[in-house]
């Protein structure tokens, strides 16, 4: 009986927290990443969690050849979690060729070597994201799955829009494929243990990883991109989800394509279902950390979405999943996932 989760991208962020999840739940995993976003110390924390090594193979999801690789080593594949591809909204606009190649090509790499070596049942859990919705009018908010899809802002988001809709196309042509889309609101904080958490690349883009570095000192002040939008305190509002909680959803989506009645494709709203501003959160951080946290309002950073938060009923009452962490709770994990990063340096 095949049963074995695939998991692409397992050393990033999202990806080794769901590894952490499925072990949990009981699954056989199998990871695989490039490092090109993430390193073996990825795979050292994850074993500090479950207390024991991971099965995995570094390489390139993009090499059709590299990866069938690891579908000939484990022929008891059934499912995948796809995690594996570059995510940086703002190079993706300045290379865009990198991000229509990694990431294509690998969901491509991935749909013809599930079909190649898994057959009937084969099951792939793709990672995609709000950013599909664009900016939803006031009366798509909060954001179900039948909110019309926007044209996207970056590549980025645009690939995540095509990868969905190449799925959909392979859904529909080859009956024993199934799918499920995850779109992510704004994944945020770290595993409780502390030893797995983000890990950005140079100056952090997104929010939280911001505000741990200035609270530790790495940075010296937050900006607060535009206080000028239309919402209560001006910044712009968005739906912070504990990975945690996110990955846990990853479980269940699994889960439901192994042992359930599920469409062959379906698509699930991941978030809390709360908006939060920008100054909201930074105010939960001060006070449940009791660090300062420098900041000033700056202008608004281009492409910025103003207020968009999920209406998660149909992921609570399908996958039997709901993100209940408290906010200050996730905040904190962040902060000692950072105290943590500074006792490594
Ligand atoms: C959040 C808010 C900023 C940094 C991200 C990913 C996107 C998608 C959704 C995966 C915004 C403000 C930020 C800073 C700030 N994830 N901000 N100062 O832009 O919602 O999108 O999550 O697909 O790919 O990019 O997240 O954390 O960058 O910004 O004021 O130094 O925080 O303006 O309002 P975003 P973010």
């Amino acid at each position: 009986m095949k049963h074995r989760v695939l998991v692409t991208g397992g050393t990033g962020y999202i990806g080794s927290h769901t590894i952490v999840e499925l072990v949990n739940a009981g699954f056989d995993v199998v990871a695989v990443d490039n490092f090109s976003n993430s390193g073996p110390d990825v795979l050292e924390g994850i074993a500090g969690i479950i207390g024991r090594k991971i099965d995995f193979m570094e390489l390139d999801c993009a090499d059709r050849s590299s990866f069938s690789k690891v579908f000939m080593k484990y022929p008891d594949i059934a499912s995948a979690i796809h995690f594996a591809a570059s995510k940086a909204v703002g190079e993706s606009v300045g290379n865009p060729l990198k991000y229509y190649m990694n990431n294509l090509q690998s969901l491509l790499n991935l749909v013809s070597l599930m079909r190649e070596y898994c057959g009937e049942g084969a099951s792939i859990v793709f990672s995609s994201s709000c950013t599909v919705y664009g900016q939803p009018s006031p009366e798509n908010l909060p954001v179900s799955e039948n909110a019309p899809l926007q044209p996207a802002e970056s590549p980025y988001g645009r690939t995540k829009q095509m990868c969905e809709d190449i799925l959909r196309d392979c859904v529909k042509a080859y009956p024993e494929l199934k799918v499920t889309a995850l779109r992510y609101f704004n994944p945020i904080g770290a595993h409780p243990s502390a030893l797995i958490g983000e890990l950005p690349v140079g100056i952090p883009q997104n929010l939280v990883p911001y505000i741990t570095q200035t609270a530790a000192g790495i940075r010296k002040c937050l900006s607060v991109f535009g206080d000028d939008y239309d919402t209560p305190d001006g910044s712009c509002i968005r739906d912070y989800i504990y990975v945690v909680d996110l990955a846990k959803a990853h479980v269940q989506a699994v889960r439901r394509m192994l042992e359930a009645d599920s469409e062959a494709f379906e698509v699930f709203n991941l978030g809390t279902g709360r908006g939060v501003s920008v100054l909201e959160l930074v105010n939960v951080f001060r006070e449940a950390t009791g660090m300062d946290l420098p900041y000033v309002i700056s202008s608004r950073r281009e492409g910025d979405i103003e207020k968009v938060w999920a209406d998660p009923s149909k992921a609570n009452r399908v996958l039997g999943w709901s993100a209940d962490t408290p906010l200050d709770k996730v905040l904190l994990s962040a902060w000692n996932w950072q105290k943590r990063l500074l006792e490594k340096k």
